[in-house]
């Protein structure tokens, strides 16, 4: 095996593992590790996707998507002191760090779900994750995501479908108000 690993092996990649399979846990379990050497490699960075939106605190700048929006892989941009509310995704998310700390919280659902505009949650987990550390979350699974640092960071993000394509959603956790989430996508 080749020891260079290129964005065009990551996507040739991640259309035979999602052609194999409809497992979000197998897709995870596969799409993970490449995710990792790509974020580690940095070959696919440029000096622009540093920009970050000072209004939205972060942004999200498309790599690749497939023409029906599926396989969409992003390198977001993290401002100092900010971050993203806690939301979903709408499909499978695999989050490798490149550049930098971002403090990761996963939460869990306390409701049944059955009121469109409410939910609860409760903090499951913590990690501030590094470059080539993974968060994974199947469809359903909620965080927050914030840059505690004083320096720009940067995590490659791989969804199943752009997230401005799918029914996701943001949660506030004072009100327990759920509301639709849409990103600002460079
Ligand atoms: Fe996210």
């Amino acid at each position: 095996m080749s020891e260079s690993y290129s964005f065009a092996n990551y996507i040739e990649d991640l259309r035979r593992i999602s052609g194999e399979t409809n497992d979000e846990d197998e897709i995870i379990r596969y799409v993970g590790p490449l995710a990792q050497r790509l974020a580690l490699q940095k070959s696919w960075l440029q000096q622009e996707h540093y920009d970050c939106d000072s209004e939205q605190g972060f942004l999200a700048h498309l790599l690749h998507e497939e023409p029906d929006h599926t396989l969409a892989v992003f390198v977001v941009s993290w401002l100092p002191s900010r971050g993203a509310p806690p939301h979903d995704h709408g499909t499978w998310a695999v989050v490798a760090g490149v550049e930098g700390v971002e403090r990761n919280i996963r939460y869990k659902r306390l409701d049944d779900g059955t009121c469109a505009d409410y939910a609860e949650l409760e903090v499951k987990s913590t990690l501030d994750a590094g470059a080539g550390e993974l968060i994974c979350m199947k469809t359903g699974g909620i965080h927050s995501v914030r840059n505690e640092t004083d320096q720009i960071t940067l995590s490659l993000h791989t969804y199943g479908k752009h997230i401005n394509y799918t029914t996701r959603s943001q949660f506030n956790l004072e009100t327990n108000e759920k509301k639709d989430y849409k990103v600002l996508v460079q």
